[in-house]
């Protein structure tokens, strides 16, 4: 079923203490919300995944991981398999995000392969996908968006999409305090749920839950929110705060 979920994409911000902190934090925030049908999702870094999956334990929060490596062991330094996660409790996964495609060269096809293990190894997948500023400007990003889906997840099988989130980031709202607007984002929301509908069903096209993500802060997320084909966010920098997070779940 289509949820509503808010999404903390710590990235590599908060040591053990910090992270701690900032659990504590959100739990205290967010114990008496009403959060029906409504998930909070925080991604803490890989060295503090373990300790959080603990701390979060009798809470409404979740533990999620911001990658991980497409094989299942070996000689790859450095790197995380699906059954690691899994093996301290952890189900869900950041997949695509722009900053691992563009600082960390991750390519479409090895995105389809992290997708691939992913469900595999029955892990929940929030793919992050998204056109640059300059695919926007020559009005290509429909088409970018389309190709990015189609080239690393469309492969899946339309069972498949029960343990998929779709996470649409446009690569120029990120971190730079620009945000697409809530028309921008309700536009190609509803585009690629229609994507869904016809690569797939309407079913699968009903249920997926697709968020929003880029510069979401408390000051814009009820707009952006309220579209109808906005499920949520995906949050960077205002996750670092517990009152900015809990303000953006509270506008839900
Ligand atoms: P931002 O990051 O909210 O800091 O723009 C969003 C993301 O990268 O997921």
């Amino acid at each position: 079923m289509r949820q509503k979920i808010v999404a903390g994409n710590w990235k590599m911000n908060n040591n053990a203490k910090e992270t701690k902190q900032l659990i504590k934090g959100i739990k205290k925030s967010i114990k008496k919300l009403p959060l029906e049908n409504t998930r909070v999702l925080v991604a803490p870094t890989f060295v503090n995944l373990a300790k959080a999956v603990k701390r979060v334990k009798k809470s409404n929060v979740e533990v999620v991981a911001q990658n991980m490596h497409q094989s299942k062991n070996g000689a790859f330094t450095g790197e995380i398999s699906a059954d690691m996660l899994q093996s301290i409790g952890i189900s869900t996964v950041i997949l695509g995000h722009s900053e691992r495609r563009s600082v960390f060269g991750e390519t479409a096809a090895v995105l389809q392969e992290k997708v691939t293990a992913a469900i595999q190894n029955n892990m929940e997948i929030i793919f992050c996908f998204g056109e640059m500023l300059e695919d926007r400007k020559s009005n290509n990003h429909f088409k970018v968006v389309e190709n990015q889906l189609k080239n690393s997840i469309f492969h899946l099988e339309a069972r498949d999409w029960e343990h998929v989130i779709l996470a649409y980031e446009p690569v120029w709202a990120i971190g730079t305090g620009e945000t697409a607007s809530p028309e921008q984002a309700q536009e190609m929301h509803a585009f690629i749920r229609n994507l869904l509908k016809e690569t797939y069903n309407n079913e699968v096209s009903e249920n997926t839950s697709i968020l929003y993500g880029g510069s979401v802060k408390p000051a814009n997320a009820k707009e952006i929110f309220s579209k109808p084909d906005v499920d949520g966010g995906l949050i960077g920098g205002a996750a670092l705060k517990s009152e900015d997070f809990t303000a953006i779940i509270k506008a839900i």
